[in-house]
This record gives C-alpha cells, sequence and structure tokens, in this order.
C-alpha cells in the first residue's frame, strides 16, 4: 500500500458528531481532517492524495478501545502489542487504553516509558498505558505521565496490584485528583465464596462465587470514596443489574461507568456453550442482569464501551475450572457486535459511535479524538453494513486465536481502518508499516 500524504474518502454515509448521517466526502491531510461536506472538491492532478471510493459503506470515528490486556511485556505467548494492534487495526479500534497486569506490572514511570517505547516501535493504532496502585506506590500515581488515570484492582487480583483494604484505597482517594478506574470486586467476599465452593470444578459456578454482590458491595465502596474526595471515578466493566440500579440513584457527574460488549450479550448460559471461555472477571451475569445493562446504558447511567480484551492460550483457557484463567479477546469482534445490534434495533448507530468513542475520548479528555470533523485526527472506520459474515476463529489476528462469538452472524464489518490519515487496514490487508502515536490526556486525569 502507498503512503499518500491525503486522503479523499468519497460519497460515505458519514456519522457526524451530532448523531445526524451526511452522504457524503471527508478530506485528510497529513493526519487530520480538513473537511466533511457532501461534495468536497478535488483537484485530479493531485497525485499525492488518495481517492478512495466509499459508496454503500458507513464511515464512523475509528474506536477507542478503553480497557485492553495487551500482555507485552512478559505474558507475550498470549499475545503482544503487534499481534493486539493488528487485530485492533482489523476491527476498527484506532486507539487503546491498556492495564498495568503485565509483567513487570506497570507501576511507575520506568515501566510506563518501557511500554510507551515498546509502542512506539510495534503499535499500529494509538495507545494510552494506565498506571497500576500496588498500595506502596502513591507518589508515583500522582507524578507518571503520559496515562489515562490509576488503574485499582480493587479484586479479582493476585499479588502486588490487588488493593482491597479500604484505608489503603482511601489514602489513594485522598491524595491527587487523577482519575481512579477500578476493578469492582470485593475480594474478601470471592475468598469466603471460593472455600465455600471448593472442589467444584463447573466453570458455571465462577459467576456464583463472585457473584452480584461481591461486585456491588466493591461498586459502593468505591463510589463512597469517591464521593468524600469529589475524586474522578471510572467504574471498569460495570457487569450486575445492582450496580446499575445503584448508580442510576448514586452517580454525581464526576463518576463515569462502562460495559462490556460480552456482559450485555453473553450470560450464565454460556457456561454450557463455551465452557471456560465464557470465565471472566467480572464473571458473565444473568439474562436480567443484561436487559438492566442495556437499559442503563441507554439511558446514560452507563457512560461508554471497553472490551476488556484479555486473550489466554486455548491450552491455559482448556485447563479444568478453577485452574482456567479468566479473560476474553474482544477488540476484533466489538464493533460488529455492537453494529449488529443497532441493525437489530437494540439501539441506533450514533449511539455506538458515542459509546465507542466520542464518550471516550470526552471522559477520558482525549484531545482532537472521537469525531469526524475538521480538526479532529484522521482515526476513522468505514464498515459495511449490507452484509453479515460470521466469526471464524481462522480470520483473527488476536495471538490466542479465538473468540466467545464463534460463529455469531454480524454486520458492520470494517472494510477499511485508518489512523492517523494512513490507510492501516484495507479489506483484508494490513499494512504493518503504520505506527500509532502516543495519546495525550488533558489536564484533571
Ligand atoms: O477476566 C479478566 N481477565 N478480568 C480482568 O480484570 C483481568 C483479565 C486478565 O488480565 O486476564
Amino acid at each position: 500500500m502507498s503512503n499518500p500524504s491525503g486522503l479523499l474518502i468519497r460519497q460515505a454515509t458519514i456519522v457526524l458528531p451530532d448523531g445526524e448521517f451526511l452522504l457524503g466526502d471527508v478530506k485528510v491531510r497529513g493526519s487530520q481532517i480538513v473537511e466533511v461536506g457532501a461534495e468536497v472538491s478535488f483537484d485530479p492532478s493531485d497525485t499525492d492524495t488518495l481517492e478512495i471510493n466509499a459508496e454503500g459503506l458507513t464511515l464512523l470515528p475509528g474506536v477507542i478501545d478503553p480497557q485492553v490486556h495487551f500482555r507485552e511485556p512478559g505474558l507475550e505467548h498470549k499475545e503482544d502489542l503487534f499481534t493486539a494492534s493488528c487485530a485492533c487495526a482489523k476491527g476498527g479500534v484506532t486507539s487503546f487504553l491498556e492495564m498495568p497486569n503485565t509483567r513487570p506490572l506497570t507501576t511507575n514511570q520506568a515501566t510506563l516509558d518501557d511500554k510507551l517505547q515498546r509502542a512506539s516501535q510495534k503499535c499500529l493504532v494509538n495507545y494510552g498505558f494506565f498506571i497500576g496502585a500496588t498500595g506502596e506506590n502513591v507518589e508515583d500515581l500522582l507524578s507518571v505521565n503520559p496515562t489515562p488515570g490509576i488503574k485499582i484492582f480493587m479484586g479479582s487480583m493476585k499479588g502486588a496490584l490487588l488493593v482491597s483494604q479500604e484505608d489503603i484505597l482511601e489514602e489513594i482517594f485522598a491524595r491527587g485528583d487523577r482519575l481512579i478506574a477500578v476493578h469492582a470486586e470485593d475480594q474478601a467476599r470471592i475468598n469466603q465464596r471460593r472455600q465455600e465452593f471448593a472442589g467444584i470444578h463447573d466453570p458455571a459456578i465462577h459467576s456464583q462465587i463472585q457473584d452480584n454482590q461481591a461486585a456491588l458491595l466493591a461498586t459502593q465502596l468505591a463510589c463512597k470514596l469517591s464521593k468524600k474526595y469529589q475524586r474522578r471515578l471510572h467504574i471498569l466493566h460495570l457487569s450486575t443489574g445492582d450496580e446499575a440500579e445503584y448508580l442510576r440513584q448514586e452517580k454525581p457527574a464526576w463518576i463515569t461507568a462502562e460495559v462490556t460488549p460480552q456482559h450485555l450479550l453473553l450470560n450464565t448460559s454460556a457456561y454450557e456453550t463455551i465452557g471456560t471461555k465464557a470465565q471472566m472477571n467480572p464473571p458473565l451475569r444473568s439474562p436480567e442482569d443484561n436487559k438492566i445493562l442495556w437499559q442503563a446504558l441507554r439511558d446514560g447511567v452507563i457512560d461508554f464501551i471497553a472490551t476488556d480484551h484479555a486473550p489466554h492460550t486455548l491450552e491455559e483457557k482448556a485447563q479444568e475450572y478453577p485452574n482456567s484463567p479468566s479473560g476474553m479477546p474482544g477488540v476484533e469482534t466489538s464493533l460488529p457486535l455492537m453494529l449488529t445490534q443497532a441493525e437489530q434495533g437494540h439501539c441506533n448507530i450514533a449511539q455506538v459511535v458515542n459509546w465507542m468513542s466520542a464518550a471516550v475520548a470526552k471522559h477520558y479528555k482525549i484531545p482532537n479524538k472521537g469525531a469526524i470533523a475538521p480538526g479532529y485526527d484522521a482515526d476513522l472506520v468505514l464498515v459495511d453494513l449490507n452484509t453479515y459474515r460470521p466469526v471464524l476463529a481462522e480470520q483473527l489476528l488476536s495471538k490466542c486465536g479465538w473468540s466467545p462469538f464463534e460463529g455469531w452472524n454480524l454486520t458492520g464489518w470494517p472494510v477499511m481502518t485508518v489512523v492517523g490519515g494512513q490507510v492501516v487496514y484495507d479489506r483484508g490487508q494490513l499494512n504493518t508499516e503504520v505506527r500509532g502515536q502516543a495519546l495525550r490526556f488533558d489536564a484533571g486525569n
């Protein structure tokens, strides 16, 4: 693929920032969108601009996935920043925020710099990295840059990243004003229920051990501390109707929440069909929880969508519960999954764009992203809403090579993905020369 300094995307159905659709053109110069209109003028002698016929296709701002686990450094047998970013490009994900549970853990400036350096060398899309709280690195949490925020595992974690004691949590909430993102599960309740249900190898028990109450208790504690210090809080992968109903009553403007496609679309019945592939933290819940989460998302109680892409090898997942690791991949399927939901009437395309791009940029204060408008970065995805294709394991680019959604027939698959004005994915072909940029986060994070 050539690398022109401009793009002219012609006759796409463009989703505009106000949610309206425009049948028209988008002109890109360098890394930025310069013009959006029904018909943008073009000089045919300009050989430096690549003209793209997008008739019949829909143009969206690229997806910003605000919670992924890409395993590098240290766990590259599951995934690495190159394979993960290839999967992103194919899935229409043009930026991601990655979690600190790598080896070494991302808990200080040196480990953050190492990730940024690796990403600059091998990442096809834009990247940002959370700093992990250990309970002993409060100074680092306040000083490192750039980062979207502090990640706290209140539960479901072993080792230094587990911060479950209220007094230590309070110390973190009390100091500074940077965004805190929590994995909200109550470790004491999980420990107790692990003992009660010990010896059961049916993976369905996972959802009972780490039950709705475990999630609700931790979410309530995080909200209590956030309100006490008026501290910017984000609740990662909200999984229960109980938490959604609690937030509906108790959510001040400085608290946000996200949900994953799997917590909207899968439930405990998945253990019967895909076994430990359905095992994740927080666990899948009941169909009633699916329903309440959907309503909370549509009502704005839940602000945006993340995949929690957490790949493990098939061999690792094949171990007997509870030795099987928790987590499932997601970046290649999230956009078509949600666009298929829109086509089926559960939401609309403008909402999907808001949840997967605009709202993420807004709440993480990522400048110039999440909209198709002049002056914004040219991070774009052209999708085909006219055809349906199944999720096939052999087509996946994530190193783990499987998906909990295999066989699901989806529409809205990306046809082309553009990162910073460069075509990184075009009808099945990746341009592995493209490199993303480190994301910036405006003051306050
Ligand atoms: O299921 C999960 N797996 N949830 C997490 O929060 C961590 C993740 C992982 O890193 O495997």
